[in-house]
């Protein structure tokens, strides 16, 4: 494990968009794993700049999104699919059909998340997972106390997350309970992880995610 600490949000972005960048340069059919929050915000419109100054070409990437609320539809707003669309895709050429991320409107949720992680799979599994760290240290939409050996599955959110997620809707009522989220299983099998955490309200989650015991709920 590297650890890297920069001055600002700004340069953290920029290091992280370099590190992408590099991933897709070196192997032009990388698959990504993707995350949402305001965290990578600034690491997508780096990618996109780099796109635009033709230094990047996303034809051949594959994504996979690390989660999505359950019960909301691609087309609401708050959706992790608007988000990637309107803060990423849309800018860049990735083809549509090289795009993954869970239907939040599934009737089947055991075959949701059972076809997405054999389709990470059959990709060849994920080359570099981007990642974010919620104030309580939840990762995806993992909470803390989980089990480690989950892959993609229904997550109960945490009344912490909620509470933290609420700044993205009108009120707390409005944030989803649940969500659809790679297990952190899913996760450790990729081959490179990008964990990004920036400001104060991270530090406690960072601090212990490093020095605290890896605590086990098998
Ligand atoms: C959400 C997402 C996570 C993300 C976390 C932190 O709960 N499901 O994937 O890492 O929030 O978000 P932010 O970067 O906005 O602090």
């Amino acid at each position: 494990m590297k650890i890297v600490t920069v001055d600002d949000y700004s340069e953290m972005s920029k290091f992280a968009a370099k590190i992408v960048a590099s991933q897709v340069i070196l192997k032009d059919n990388s698959v990504l794993g993707l995350a949402t929050g305001d965290t990578p915000l600034q690491m997508y419109r780096e990618l996109i700049n780099l796109y635009n100054e033709e230094e990047l070409d996303f034809s051949k990437i594959t994504t996979f999104n690390l989660d999505e609320y359950y019960g909301i539809s691609e087309d609401n707003p708050h959706s992790y699919h608007y988000y990637m669309k309107n803060n990423f895709f849309k800018f860049i050429n990735i083809a549509d059909s090289n795009i993954n991320i869970l239907d939040g409107k599934t009737k089947d949720i055991e075959r949701e998340c059972k076809a997405y992680d054999n389709k990470i799979a059959a990709a060849g599994g994920i080359d570099l997972q981007v990642l974010g760290i919620g104030v309580n240290g939840h990762i995806g939409f993992n909470e803390p106390d989980v089990n480690f050996e989950a892959e993609t599955h229904l997550v109960k959110l945490d009344e912490k997350t909620v509470e933290s997620n609420a700044r993205f809707f009108a009120s707390k009522e409005d944030v989803p309970t649940s969500a659809l989220s790679m297990g952190i299983k899913t996760i450790m099998q990729s081959k490179k992880i990008l964990l990004l955490a920036s400001g104060p309200k991270k530090a406690e989650a960072v601090f212990k995610m490093l020095k605290e015991d890896v605590k086990r709920f098998v």
